[in-house]
């Protein structure tokens, strides 16, 4: 198969790249290479790269030429950034998704979309983990954007037959996250004896999931999955302030850098997703949040300084400056 992963010098996207490549499977990769795009992340990865935006319809058309299917992971993918600046998320997340859409339907390609859990918004705590036919309530301009990427593949799929499906996954963590999110922002900073920055009182929920197990779930998805269907992927739901807890236990940090500051606006207090239907086309993850995945994502951070070091200058610095800064006195 020759397959377009676009998004994928990001987080998520390389991961899955390497995997494919390492099965043998062509691998063409389009990536506008945003603050959050890294060559890195694909050395040793046989592929074919492509630098363009996935709402440029000539460079889908050049990169997407003799390709199977799209698996698109492009995005503007961080919450904090989408409350300083929602402009770019529409224009990736929206209209980039859209230009998508029209070259796998003149093309009659199939494209899978990787949407996220956030879509739901907020889940009350004790109510039950919620199905694919739950509404979507967004919260953040990044999960309206999503949904907004989203409902234009319903579209595709129902008034022009386009072959698309969606994905929703929980909180990915392992190796190679952009040092922005909470568990690389807080572990890098844990060793760096930086502080540890956490919104409002720490409880929020969220489910983790190992980038493998995505990865997994999103490889079943293009190869099973059914057009015009949305699949959740759940993780395990745990307490913010219990992974902060884990984090500083695994760095041998100090409790003293944690630091409780203003909240995020809007901020969803849970996340809970159920993938029963994933499941019965075969999924099962295979990692543990707490049995390995958080202690062996902590040690690739430790491992790998020359990875994330270079990352928090430049651009980080001013992005961290803005976020964090006012909030930390
Ligand atoms: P990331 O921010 O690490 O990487 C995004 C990649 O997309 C980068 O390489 C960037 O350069 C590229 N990109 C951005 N705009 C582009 C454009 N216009 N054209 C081409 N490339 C562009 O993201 P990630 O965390 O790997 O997330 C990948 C996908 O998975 C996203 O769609 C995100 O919404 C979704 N998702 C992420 C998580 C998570 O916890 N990280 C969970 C569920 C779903
Ligand atoms: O749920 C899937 C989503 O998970 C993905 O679609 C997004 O791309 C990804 O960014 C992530 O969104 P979240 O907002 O849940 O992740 P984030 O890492 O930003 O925050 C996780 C939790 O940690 C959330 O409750 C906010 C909190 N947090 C985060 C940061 C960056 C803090 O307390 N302090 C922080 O500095």
């Amino acid at each position: 198969m020759r397959l377009l992963v676009t998004g994928g010098a990001g987080f998520i996207g390389s991961h899955f790249a390497r995997r494919l490549a390492e099965r043998g499977e062509h691998v063409v990769v389009l990536d506008k290479l945003t603050y959050a795009g890294n060559r890195a992340n694909l050395e040793g990865v046989e592929h074919e790269f492509h630098h363009g935006d996935i709402a440029d319809p000539d460079a889908v058309a050049r990169a997407a030429r003799g390709c199977d299917a799209i698996v698109n992971f492009a995005a503007e993918t961080h919450v904090d950034r989408s409350i300083l600046g929602p402009a770019e998320f529409i224009l990736t997340d929206v209209l980039g998704t859209q230009v998508l859409l029209d070259h796998a339907r003149h093309a009659q390609l199939r494209l899978v979309h990787v949407s996220t859990d956030e879509v739901y918004g907020d889940i009350p705590l004790g109510a039950p983990a919620c199905t694919e036919d739950a509404p979507l309530r967004t919260s953040s301009p990044y999960s309206a954007s999503k949904a907004g990427g989203e409902l234009q593949v319903f579209a595709y799929v129902r008034t022009f037959g386009v072959d698309a499906l969606v994905t929703r996954g929980a909180n990915t963590y392992g190796p190679r996250q952009y040092p922005e999110k909470f568990l690389p922002l807080f572990i890098t900073n844990a060793f760096d004896g930086r502080h540890l920055p956490v919104y409002g009182d720490g409880k929020q929920r969220r489910e983790w999931l190992h980038v493998e197990d995505h990865c997994d779930a999103i490889e079943i998805a293009l190869r099973c999955g059914a057009a015009g269907e949305a699949y959740n992927i759940s993780g395990q739901e745990r307490e913010n302030m219990d992974v902060v807890k884990r984090i500083l236990e695994l760095t041998g940090a100090s409790p003293d850098l944690v630091r409780h500051v203003e909240d995020r606006p809007g901020h969803d207090r849970r996340y809970a997703v159920d993938s029963s239907k994933l499941r019965a086309l075969g999924w099962s993850p295979a990692h543990s949040f707490d049995a390995g995945g958080l202690e062996e994502t902590v040690e690739w951070y430790r491992a790998n300084r020359e990875w994330w070091e270079p990352i928090k200058s430049g651009e980080y610095r001013r992005y961290y400056d803005a976020q964090y800064a006012a909030r930390l006195g």
